[in-house]
């Protein structure tokens, strides 16, 4: 699907479920298909129980019709494997299969996401389907990738896992001993004398609330292997089916900024990366652009694929308003801007009953062409035709990260203290958002990328230091990169145990400095930071107490009995330099401290543009592809840099010359370099 032979352009359709429907519907739909470009379908999501009526029957009749019909159609498949919903049967018979909830509650059959990611019966049977599948349809040369189950998440509590659990402990452990001074045990007298006493950790034991434990050590260890559960599942089917198919790629498809699941984890064991994209219908453009961008970064920058989007509404948030005209196209390209080769919907054609009977789809429940979304899709699926292979296969390149990771994530926010209303995403984006603005490409990393290519690495809060990782930021600085942290950051090791001997732990020497206390500002309360040149903005959230090593001043706190003590400090390490960050700010301060970092070090903007409009570039052989995005309620003017080829509008543009952008329009900018 990604870098495939079979693809020589961007794959536009999405989930199409014809078992809800009668079997002529397939002609129908193939004809509104060819109408609207669609050249590829997500298949076979939710149909286990068509397909395994009863544990010894297995009943492929009609998928082998739609798998006929779409390939004489030439329609390529992304074929899921059906294993994210069980069949009834399965649940009545095995009631193992089914998971417990954090309150403890056992879950009847209902719903999907509902397997207990443990249970043998369930993965010895979710295995088998993929085999079969694998089998059957492994000479259809049109699938173009498989897609297990769907959107793996969620945890369960039930007395397997709590089995599995133990068994993961002692793997990671070996010893009890090893166990308790992980979690600090002798804390509230919790010490285990015998791996069975160790219970899961959720309402009827450590928490007090979904992310309050009385003990993050395991907890943490809880969400590690939650992850790693789910992530076996994947595996298992991955590997039954790469042994029937090896040339074929295989994804599972990812939901963004996704709490549950370690994604750079998983991302080793996916042939390519594939999301769905939800957004609000008023979240601003960049909190999509920072989803791209981490969804791109877990495969080290290649492009991915859009799997899920919808073309209008959704149904499950609290108030589904429509996606404005030229907003699903607009929206779309930017997933191509951010490095995605595909455009995908969910769905096809939108189903009569149950909870997704009001989520859009390319067909309507009037079922014909004849509708707005149908026509602007139509009128997006004929523009891909046109632009043919252009840009397939081009990187987004970058010489800015930010790091991002899953386990600091967990351990950040089960921590009690100093604030609650500390979020890591939130922090992350402050820092995001400054950068977006400032009209370059970001990378999103995580602890495992080589930072060489980078001259500039942002690590906002990053609280959790696992094993060397202070070596290798040291690494870089000394190198000559530039490297900004935050407040509450070095505290704590990879079990959540305070480095003791002053914060930032680890990151003391490279950073200069060593932060005695940390002030926790409600909110509506601030400090401010005074910066040397008089500047001041506001200090939010937490105040790090920060003496001096060897670092210098570049702001000092403002009030309180700590004003004029250093807020923000710089480190010269090596040949780079190091950024203390002692507060959480306003978006004016990132804006202004990052465009001043960037300044430093030349990183010039791709293009200066009005506000409200993105811009981001994908490179292939001396070619390279500026997107410009106008996520503005109005037309903006903009001044072409440089010559360019549009490729949407089969323009030239001259350097210096203006054009007026409509709002929601795009630009898909062609250069030679
Ligand atoms: C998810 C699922 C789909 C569908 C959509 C609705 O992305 O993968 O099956 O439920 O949400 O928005
Ligand atoms: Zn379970």
């Amino acid at each position: 699907m990604i870098n495939d032979e079979k693809v020589k352009k961007i794959l536009f359709g999405g989930d199409y479920n014809p078992e809800q429907w009668p079997e002529e519907i397939l002609e129908e739909d193939m004809k509104l298909f060819k109408k609207a470009g669609v050249d590829v379908v997500t298949l076979n999501v939710f149909n286990w129980a068509m397909l395994q009526p009863s544990e010894e029957e297995y009943d492929f009749s009609r998928l082998d019709k739609e798998m006929d019909y779409l390939k004489a159609n030439n329609i390529k498949v992304c074929l899921a494997t059906s294993t994210a919903a069980h069949p009834a049967w399965m649940a009545k018979k095995y009631p193992e299969i089914l998971r417990t909830e954090f309150s403890g509650m056992r879950r009847k059959f209902g719903g999907r996401h509902n397997s207990c990611p443990n249970s043998l019966v369930y993965k010895k049977y979710a295995v088998r389907l993929a085999a079969k599948l694998a089998e059957r349809y492994k000479d259809y040369d049109n699938i173009v990738a498989w897609h297990i189950s769907n959107e793996f998440g969620g945890k369960c509590y039930c007395d397997t896992c709590e089995k599995a659990f133990r068994v993961w402990l002692q793997n990671r452990y070996k010893t009890l001993e090893a166990l308790n001074k992980a979690w600090n045990t002798s804390f509230w007298g919790h010490t285990f004398y015998a791996w069975d006493e160790i219970v899961v950790p959720n309402l009827q034991s450590e928490h007090f609330e979904w992310e309050r434990s009385m003990f993050q050590g395991i907890s943490l260890d809880y969400a590690r292997f939650s992850s790693d559960s789910m992530l076996e599942c994947y595996k298992e089917e991955y590997e039954a089916i790469k042994r029937i198919t090896p040339e074929i790629q295989i994804t599972t498809n990812l939901m963004g900024f996704y709490k549950e699941l370690d994604y750079h984890k998983w991302a080793k064991y996916m042939d390519f990366v594939s999301w769905d994209n939800y957004p609000s219908t008023d979240d601003p453009y960049y909190k999509m652009g920072m989803d791209h961008d981490l969804m791109r970064g877990l495969k080290d920058g290649l492009p991915f694929a859009l799997m899920e989007q919808t073309p209008s509404v959704t149904n499950w948030q609290p108030y589904n308003n429509l996606k404005r005209p030229g907003v699903m196209r607009l929206w779309s390209y930017q997933a191509v801007a951010h490095g995605s080769d595909t455009i995908m919907y969910f769905q096809m054609r939108r189903s009569i009953g149950a909870c997704e009977k009001y989520h859009g789809a390319l067909i309507d429940h009037v079922g014909t062409g004849e509708t707005r979304v149908f026509k602007e899709c139509a009128a997006l699926g004929a523009e891909l035709e046109k632009l043919g292979d252009e840009i397939i296969g081009s990187v987004v390149k970058s010489k800015v990260a930010i790091l991002f990771d899953w386990d600091n994530w967990w351990a950040l926010e089960y921590s009690a203290g100093p604030s609650k209303e500390l979020r890591y995403i939130k922090e992350v984006s402050k820092y995001y958002t400054a950068l977006a603005k400032q009209n370059i490409n970001i990378d999103i990393i995580g602890v495992d990328a080589d930072l060489s290519p980078y001259q500039l690495v942002i690590a906002p809060v990053l609280y959790m230091i696992k094993g060397d990782y202070h070596k290798k930021l040291e690494e870089f600085v000394r190198a000559g990169g530039q490297f900004i942290t935050t407040f509450f950051s070095g505290i704590v090791d990879e079990h959540d145990l305070v480095t003791i001997g002053g914060y930032p732990g680890k990151l003391r020497e490279l950073m200069g400095i060593w932060v005695e206390e940390i002030d926790a500002l409600p909110p509506g309360e601030a400090n401010k930071l005074v910066m040397t040149d008089g500047r001041t903005y506001s200090a939010e959230l937490l105040c790090d107490l920060i003496h001096l090593e060897t670092a210098e001043v570049v702001a000092v706190y403002g009030e309180d009995f700590y004003a004029g003590t250093p807020a923000i400090t710089i480190n010269h390490f090596g040949q780079g330099k190091a950024w203390y960050v002692g507060s959480s700010s306003s978006q004016e301060f990132f804006f202004d401290f990052l465009k001043e970092r960037l300044e430093e070090i030349e990183i010039n903007p791709i293009m200066t543009l009005p506000e409200g409009m993105e811009v981001t570039r994908r490179y292939k052989e001396g070619v390279e592809y500026t997107f410009i995005l106008n996520h503005n309620q109005e037309a903006k003017e903009i001044t072409f840099d440089q010559a360019y080829v549009d490729l949407l509008k089969d323009s030239i543009y001259k350097k210096g010359e203006v054009l007026n952008l409509s709002a929601k329009d795009v630009l898909l900018l062609k250069a030679s370099f």
